[in-house]
């Protein structure tokens, strides 16, 4: 009997030198230091080097990465138009995807030959810093078009979640906000080989460029198994109201069999690593804008699932109501995970491009023996 393991549970697909998940310590290290030590001490920036060079960068590389990022924050004009000419219902998600696609071409442009597409090591970390730079205008340009509201330039004198929380709102970001959102994009850098940078790896396997392989781990992320939990999760708190209708919604819930989105993770079995200092974020939030029936809810879902299922929450559990109490659209929870793993992805795709292998596995076959075409006659 071959050895199938469905959804690859278990199986160790390669080695990696960017993040370690330890699910017997709920521990998360990127490149060796602890997830919780990086959120509470590091600029966001200052985390993108690390997952992409290995190191912390000191004062001349994180001015240098900085100046990279802030020369290609704005939204360049042949993406909004391909922007615009989606409807303002589409999904962030689907535009987004559709933007890096544009972003691409525009940046392969001229190269004919399919061996050069996948640029060399230097090319593709500059390409990684102009991914990066371009997202928070994407994210927000997606918030600001379902609202009907024209496009916000980027500030150079912001750092990345400040002017983030500009172009969205077009205000001056508070300490607070600013802070729990570098904590957040921090947390949700980096996690090995789910399901997205596995996606983004497979492509890069194939010797494709690393745009392709972001367009697929986007797509990858959508799903509310995997990133799109964080909207998921709001569409719950939607559902429930407040603390009071918690046990009996579970009651229903649970009797319908429905998965509880922000719940559970493949890896982590007691806990996710990243909850609690998100959960500090989350907390310094309600204080700042003084909404304790947020914190009731999620506490109250939360102890009540746990105790009755023993199943933890995920990082997209605290990451739902904090983005919301910063003012962003539901839709736009995933987009806001993209401008966070982005860094991930890329750290991954350069890593794989270093060693790279040819991602390709077996498979079981169970549909019919062979047979003929009828009327089929050999010449
Ligand atoms: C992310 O991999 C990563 O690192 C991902 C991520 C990252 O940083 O990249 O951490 C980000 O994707 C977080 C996960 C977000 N997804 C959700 O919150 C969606 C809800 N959760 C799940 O559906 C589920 O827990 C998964 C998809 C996250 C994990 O699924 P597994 O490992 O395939 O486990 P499973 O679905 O087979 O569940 C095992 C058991 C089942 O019960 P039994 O059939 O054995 O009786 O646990 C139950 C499940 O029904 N279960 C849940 C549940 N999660 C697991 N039951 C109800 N609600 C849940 N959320």
């Amino acid at each position: 009997m071959t050895d199938i393991r469905k959804g690859l549970v278990g199986v160790v697909a390669d080695e990696t030198a960017i993040s370690k998940v330890n699910p017997e310590t709920n521990s998360l290290l990127y490149r060796g230091y602890p997830v919780q030590q990086l959120a509470d001490t590091q600029p966001f920036e200052a985390v993108a080097h690390l997952l992409w060079h290995g190191e912390l960068p000191d004062d001349a590389e994180l001015a240098a990465l900085r100046a990279a990022e802030r020369a290609h924050r704005a939204l360049a004009p042949e993406v909004r138009a391909v922007i615009d000419a989606q409807p303002v219902s589409a999904h962030p998600m689907d535009e987004l995807r559709t933007a890096v696609s544009v972003l691409g071409a525009a940046a392969t442009a001229g190269t004919d030959n399919v061996l050069e597409a996948v640029g060399t090591p230097e090319q593709n970390v500059e390409r990684s810093v102009r991914l990066f730079a371009a997202l928070p205008a994407l994210v927000a340009y997606g918030q600001r078009r379902r609202r009907g509201l024209e496009p916000v330039e980027p500030r150079d004198d912001l750092d990345y979640p400040a002017n983030l929380l500009w172009m969205t709102f077009g205000e001056e970001p508070h300490g607070t906000v600013v802070d729990a959102l570098n904590r957040s994009l921090t947390l949700y850098a980096e996690h090995s080989f789910n399901a997205s940078t596995f996606t983004a790896r497979v492509i890069a396997s194939t010797l494709s460029d690393l745009y392709s392989a972001v367009v697929g781990a986007i797509g990858a992320l959508k799903g509310p198994l995997h990133g799109g939990a964080n909207e998921a999760v709001m569409h719950v708190f939607d559902e429930i109201g407040d603390a009071s209708r918690v046990g009996p919604w579970l009651d229903e819930a649970l009797a319908e069999k429905r998965k509880i989105m922000g719940f559970g993770h493949r890896v982590y079995k007691r806990g996710d690593s990243r909850v609690p200092t998100m959960k500090r974020a989350l907390d310094a939030l309600v204080e700042h804008y003084g909404r304790p029936e947020v914190a009731e809810l999620t506490e109250t879902l939360e102890r009540e699932f746990v105790d009755r299922k023993g199943i933890y929450p995920n990082l997209d559990y605290p990451s739902g109501p904090a983005y919301s109490l910063m003012g962003f659209d539901t839709v736009t929870f995933t987009p806001l995970f993209v401008a966070a793993r982005v860094t991930g992805w890329t750290a991954h795709i350069l890593e794989q491009q270093g060693s790279n292998a040819l991602i390709r596995p077996l498979s079981e076959y169970v549909g019919p023996e062979e047979r003929h075409v009828p009327g089929y006659t050999p010449d």
